[in-house]
Order: structure tokens, then C-alpha cells, then sequence
């Protein structure tokens, strides 16, 4: 069976956690995001969430080593064998150097890197007006994408929350983050053949159809 192994890009706010859900329900693909990753370990409290915490309520980036090692012992797990959907990671050159270092050596490559973009304003305004399930993780809006009853979440019953790092000074650092660390990506999946652009802009079901077209192409191609 031919492998979907598939990357989202984008800065924070660009709605890769949202397409990322429905992608994992509609392709079968495993949803690793190494946020959900590291904020499970903050609350847990363990030595990795300890060395982590700080950064992130920075909105930096937690160094390469610490990611690196987690993403790539998640990837190993049986699950992800014949795909996967990476959210958030890889986030620096290096990220991505070593993710195709510890492919190459299962044999796997990345087959799509899909590259969303949104303006900053927006994103400022999406950021600090998510809201997340305690349970589930599923993102709402108190604008955008309002639960049915007032912070309980639509699937689960879940407490909503604001995450430490929504504020506007952190949105805005986190975006700072992303355009020198992260946007540089974009030119090296470009180089590589497997770039994907897609405009983030618009009501989430008509940017998941882009999405699904780009990978629906992209799994015909390589079976
Ligand atoms: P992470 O959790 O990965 O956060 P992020 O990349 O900043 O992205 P977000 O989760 O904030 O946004 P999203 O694109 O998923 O948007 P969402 O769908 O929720 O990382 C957090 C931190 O962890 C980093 O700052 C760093 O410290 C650390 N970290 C993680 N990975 C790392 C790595 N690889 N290396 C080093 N450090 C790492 O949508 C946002 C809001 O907009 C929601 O409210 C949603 O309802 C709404 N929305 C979504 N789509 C639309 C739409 N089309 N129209 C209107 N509203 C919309």
C-alpha cells in the first residue's frame, strides 16, 4: 500500500489543527502534532514539559534535540507505518534535515507538504479568540466557532480553555518565531518537488476541499 507521509505548514493560527482533524477522520492519517505533544507533557508535569514550558510560554521554540528525539521515536510506532500528518514539526532546517535523515532510514520520504498562509491580523484575531478542549483538544472560537453551549465543547462535554501562549504580545513573538525559523521550509519543500501552497483564507470546509484535492492527488500519484 503506497505511503501518505504529509506535512502542514503554516504560521500559528493558520488552521492546522482544525484541517488537521478532519484529515486524520477522512484519510485514516495519524495526527502527530508536537504542540498537543509538549503540552501533554507540561501538564503531566514531566522532566520534558518542565524544560519545555518555559519556551513555549514564550511562544519560542523549544530546542531541536528536545523535538527531534520525540517526533522521531512517535513516527517509529506502528500506527504511522503506512502514513502520517505531521502538525507543527518540522519548525527549523534543521527539523527538517533530521526528519529526512530518520525517514531515509525506514525507507520513507515526505510525499506533500501542504503550506497554508493567512495574513497576520487575522491570525492575531483567531489566536486570541481560541478556546480548546481540556479533553479532546478540538479548537472553537468565540467568534469564529462557538460551541453550542457556552465553554462546554460540541463532541466531548470538555471544559474549554485559553491557552497560556494565545495572548496578543506572545501571538505576536510566536509569528515573529515563525517567519524567521519556520517560513524558510516552504523554499526547501519547494526544492524537493512536494510543496503544496494553500490559501487559508475562507470558511474551514472550503479550505479542507483544497486540501483534500492536493491529497487525494498525491495518494493516486503514488500508488
Ligand atoms: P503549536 O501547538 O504547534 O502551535 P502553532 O503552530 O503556534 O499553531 P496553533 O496550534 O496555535 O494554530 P493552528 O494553525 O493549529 O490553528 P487552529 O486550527 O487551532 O506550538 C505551540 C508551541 O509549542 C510553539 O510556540 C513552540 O514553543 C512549541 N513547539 C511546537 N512544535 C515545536 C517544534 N517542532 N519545535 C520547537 N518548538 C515547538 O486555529 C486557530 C483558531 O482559528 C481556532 O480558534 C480556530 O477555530 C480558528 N480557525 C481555524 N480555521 C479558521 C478559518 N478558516 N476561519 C476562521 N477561523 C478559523
Amino acid at each position: 500500500m503506497a505511503q501518505l507521509n504529509v506535512i502542514l505548514l503554516g504560521p500559528p493560527g493558520a488552521g492546522k489543527g482544525t484541517q488537521a482533524e478532519r484529515i486524520r477522520d477522512e484519510f485514516g492519517l495519524p495526527h502527530v502534532s508536537t504542540g498537543d505533544m509538549l503540552r501533554e507533557a507540561v501538564a503531566k508535569g514531566t522532566s520534558l514539559g518542565l524544560e519545555a514550558k518555559g519556551y513555549m510560554d514564550a511562544g519560542d521554540l523549544v530546542p531541536d534535540e528536545v523535538v527531534i528525539g520525540i517526533v522521531v521515536e512517535r513516527l517509529d510506532e506502528p500506527d504511522c507505518k503506512n502514513g502520517f500528518l505531521l502538525d507543527g514539526f518540522p519548525r527549523s532546517l534543521v527539523q527538517a534535515q533530521e526528519l529526512d535523515k530518520a525517514l531515509a532510514a525506514s525507507g520513507r520520504k515526505i510525499e506533500l507538504a501542504l503550506a497554508m498562509s493567512v495574513d497576520d491580523e487575522e491570525l492575531v484575531q483567531r489566536l486570541t479568540g481560541r478556546r480548546l478542549c481540556r479533553e479532546c483538544a478540538r479548537p472553537y472560537h468565540t467568534v469564529f466557532k462557538q460551541p453550542a453551549a457556552e465553554d462546554i465543547c460540541d463532541e466531548c462535554g470538555g471544559e474549554l480553555y485559553q491557552r497560556s501562549d494565545d495572548t496578543e504580545e506572545t501571538v505576536r513573538n510566536r509569528l515573529r518565531v515563525y517567519r524567521s525559523e519556520t517560513e524558510p521550509l516552504i523554499e526547501y519543500y519547494q526544492a524537493r518537488g512536494v510543496l503544496a501552497r494553500i490559501d487559508g483564507v475562507g470558511h474551514p470546509d472550503e479550505i479542507y476541499k483544497r486540501i483534500a484535492d492536493r491529497l487525494i492527488e498525491t495518494r493516486d500519484r503514488e500508488e
